[in-house]
């Protein structure tokens, strides 16, 4: 037998270190936060949406009464974006969370179904997403989406 880790490359920011191509991302991303429906969490998360022509996309968190029915802002951005300009390559999203008055310290973390949901788009596209994470005190930044996802599913595994 033998062990291996598998380490995640991440860089970690100040608000004042953001490199300055972020940085619009960045605040699309903490503006998008207002459009949260959040009644049951209280917990609204923004996600911006760089495509490869420079478009930028918004989504929001949308919950529902019926729980399972919400979805997350990641998903909602990404979903919209293929169906709306399926040509277009996603090249980074940036990601902040809002609660109890102001933006989350610490970067929040996408969920296990919104990192696989990147990796189908990255996987499919054959390039990078940059993923950034946004905290009042750093914002994490990861050079792709599987990173974020070790040893993950993508289409290949389907082939055997
Ligand atoms: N949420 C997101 O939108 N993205 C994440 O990365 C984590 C969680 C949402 C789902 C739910 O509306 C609320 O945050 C609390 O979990």
């Amino acid at each position: 037998m033998r062990t291996f880790e598998i380490s995640i490359p991440v860089k970690a920011y100040t608000e004042q270190e953001l490199p300055q191509e972020w940085r619009e991302l960045v605040e699309k991303a903490k503006q998008a936060t207002e459009n949260t429906y959040s009644p049951y969490s209280h917990f609204g998360v923004g996600a911006a949406l760089l495509l490869d022509d420079g478009t930028i996309l918004t989504g929001a968190n949308q919950e529902n009464a019926a729980y399972p029915s919400g979805l997350c802002a990641e998903r909602t951005v990404m979903f919209y974006a293929h169906a709306n300009h399926k040509d277009k390559v996603f090249k980074a999203i940036a990601i902040a969370g809002f609660t109890g008055g102001h933006f989350v310290d610490e970067p929040i973390s996408p969920c296990a179904g919104c990192r696989q949901v990147m990796i189908e788009f990255e996987h499919a596209a054959k390039q990078d997403m940059v993923v950034i994470l946004y905290g009042a005190k750093e914002t994490y930044i990861f050079p792709n989406a599987r990173c974020l996802v070790p040893y993950c599913f993508v289409e290949d595994n389907l082939k055997g």
